[in-house]
């Protein structure tokens, strides 16, 4: 791949499976040293998978252990990271979670724990993120921003998802964080854009592609006919952190194969 983001230093939230590992393998081949974050200790192995995959591709990176949704960790993480390796120069705001329980039964701890790594985690790494980027501005041998920040939001941004309206509002939530951040600090030539992933073969959604039979019905909510891979996330994601996008801002990038296009409409209605 081409080394797009050479010399630019990316922290990947919740990379330590998953979208956010798919992201981190993409972005170290762009020539990005990638911050591999993991919430707890037990996350800290399959993180190390990922380094060491990364480094044996030719990439660089550590691991990085940070609840995101944990204000002082945060902090903590991006002073560590600026004092190693000089700044951050990309935010991949990806970490995120499911809880799912029908409404009525939804207690108040699965509400606030999705609300509080997928909506409020995004908001801490974000605005650390911001405050380096105001702090570093432009350096016109890397980049023509002086930071890109992308959220990991999901095609439930704008489709309503029954059983699962704390994940669902959480992504709302991003939708509209992510656009008037976006807004507020362009003029500081900060980057801030989402991607709305689909349906990507990660263990969150195991039980939708694990059998023939979940497939099958999995597709039908999909015109391309085939369920995502990380690396499909991967690759809008080093478009969206490079110069090659430097006109785009506050944009929420559908990258699911068409989840979006109402596909019950394909033969009705
Ligand atoms: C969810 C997955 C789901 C996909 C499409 C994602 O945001 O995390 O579980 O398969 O949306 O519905």
């Amino acid at each position: 791949m081409e080394k797009k983001l050479q010399n630019q230093v990316a922290i990947i939230t919740g990379a330590s499976s998953g979208i956010g590992a798919g992201v981190a393998k993409s972005l170290a081949s762009a020539g990005a040293t990638v911050i591999i974050n993991h919430p707890v200790a037990a996350t800290k192995e399959p993180a190390d998978a990922v380094l060491a995959d990364i480094i044996k591709d030719g990439g660089k990176g550590i691991t990085y252990q940070c609840d995101v949704s944990k204000e002082n960790e945060v902090i903590e993480m991006f002073a560590d990271v600026v004092k190693q390796f000089g700044t951050v120069d990309i935010l991949i705001n990806n970490a995120g979670l499911q809880r799912d329980s029908p409404f009525d039964k939804m207690t108040l701890e699965q509400w606030n724990f999705v609300l509080g790594v997928n909506l409020t985690g995004q908001f801490l790494c974000a605005r650390e993120a911001i405050r380096e980027f105001l702090r570093r501005g432009v350096d016109e041998t890397k980049s023509k921003a002086a930071g890109k920040i992308i959220c990991m939001s999901s095609v439930h941004e704008v489709i309503p998802w029954a059983g699962h309206a704390n994940y669902a509002a959480s992504k709302g939530g991003i939708m509209l964080m992510m656009k008037s951040i976006s807004q507020e600090f362009a003029w500081k030539k900060i980057r801030i854009n989402s991607i709305c992933p689909g349906a990507i073969q990660t263990p969150i959604n195991r039980q939708a592609w694990e059998t023939p039979q979940a497939l099958n019905e999995l597709l039908t909510l999909i015109p391309y006919k085939r369920i995502g891979q990380p690396e499909d996330i991967g690759n809008v994601a080093v478009w969206l952190a490079s110069d090659d996008s430097d006109y785009v801002n506050g944009i929420s990038l559908f990258v699911d194969g068409g989840m979006t296009l109402y596909p019950g409409f394909t033969t009705n209605g």
